[in-house]
């Protein structure tokens, strides 16, 4: 026997208190919300139990609360009604567009909590694709959708979106649109680019929530293959030249490795995205009594900072805030 004993350092909750190398807080949470048309709607996404699509002044009430409660960040998601879609996305980008306004108005109430957008043709589009589609030959065509992304990310900056946030994987589409923002003078509108993007069954649940699903085919030839990292590695490369300020993996928990290497390799800040199905897994679970969801989620979004990541977005953003405050 040796006089090496690793319970000595867990023999207390002082102790394990100290040595703890990291802990989860709300300085570390943004939260996604899927935002609708109708002011004063309220829809429960079925496939996420406990997460709702929020007109504008239901969103203001329930940011009023959590803000107090130290909300940092939300990510904006439109529910974008069939009439407003087409092929070319031109919605996303129309001054009348109900989720720029929306921006508008929360920034003007809670200047200090960061707004997040989404930049992709997916919401707005038709055909459920992040970009133009060849109607002949069902190619998503990536230079001609960089055009869109440049014009909606030029609309939510001026709406006073303080991140943009491309999650649309066409190439090249963080510089063209860091040029349009310096061009336009929103030379401190922050990217936090969707660097490794991979193409995930756990985005499910998001396309029920956002009727978004593509009308045919799959992802795969833009999102990133999920037996790879050397191309998370190189995606990262790019975005950062190009003028990213955050990188973002996504999903999360299935790709820690992924985390792990960007963290060791980029000299920019980390964030993860625990996506639509890895919330519903663990609710569902724990609603069946299957185990405790709130620990899960605790350990999980812990487990996604100790890899590397010091952003995360996740819809347990909310019951978190809840629960540490009670
Ligand atoms: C689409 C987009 C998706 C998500 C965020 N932006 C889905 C997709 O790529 O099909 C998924 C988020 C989630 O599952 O919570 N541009």
């Amino acid at each position: 026997m040796t006089f090496v004993r690793p319970r000595r350092l867990r023999s207390s909750h002082a102790i394990r208190e100290l040595i703890a190398e990291v802990d989860l807080s709300e300085k570390d949470l943004i939260y996604p919300v899927f935002l609708l048309s109708e002011k004063d709607g309220k829809v429960p996404v079925q496939s996420m139990p406990g997460q709702n699509r929020v007109g504008l002044n239901i969103l203001m009430k329930e940011l009023g609360e959590l803000v107090s409660l130290g909300l940092k960040g939300i990510c904006l998601f439109p529910v974008v009604p069939d009439a407003q879609k087409s092929s070319d996305g031109v919605y996303s980008y129309n001054s009348d567009n109900f989720y720029l306004q929306a921006i508008a108005k929360i920034k003007e109430k809670y200047p200090e909590l960061l707004v997040m957008t989404d930049v992709a043709l997916d919401p707005y589009s038709t055909d459920g694709h992040d970009g133009i589609v060849d109607k002949k030959t069902g190619e998503i065509l990536n230079d001609e959708t960089l055009e869109v992304l440049v014009k909606m990310s030029l609309a939510q900056a001026q709406a006073g979106a303080d991140i943009i946030g491309p999650s649309d994987m066409m190439d090249s589409r963080v510089g063209s649109i860091r040029k349009a923002l310096e061009n336009e003078g929103h030379k401190n509108t922050l990217i936090m680019s969707y660097t490794a993007k991979y193409a995930s069954s756990f985005y499910g649940p998001f396309r029920d929530a956002l009727d978004s699903a593509p009308k045919f085919g799959d992802k795969k030839t833009y999102q990133m293959d999920f037996r790879n990292s050397g191309e998370a590695i190189k995606e990262a490369m790019l975005d950062i030249n190009e003028g990213a300020d955050i990188l973002m993996v996504k999903p999360a928990i299935a790709y820690l490795d992924i985390i792990a290497k960007l963290k060791a390799r980029a000299r920019l800040p980390i964030s993860a995205y625990q996506v639509s199905g890895e919330y519903s897994m663990i609710k569902a679970a724990g609603m069946k009594g299957w185990l405790d969801s709130d620990g899960v989620f605790i350990e999980s979004l812990t487990a996604i900072k100790r890899a590397g990541a010091s952003v995360i977005l996740s819809y347990y953003t909310a019951e978190f805030l809840k629960k540490l405050n009670s």
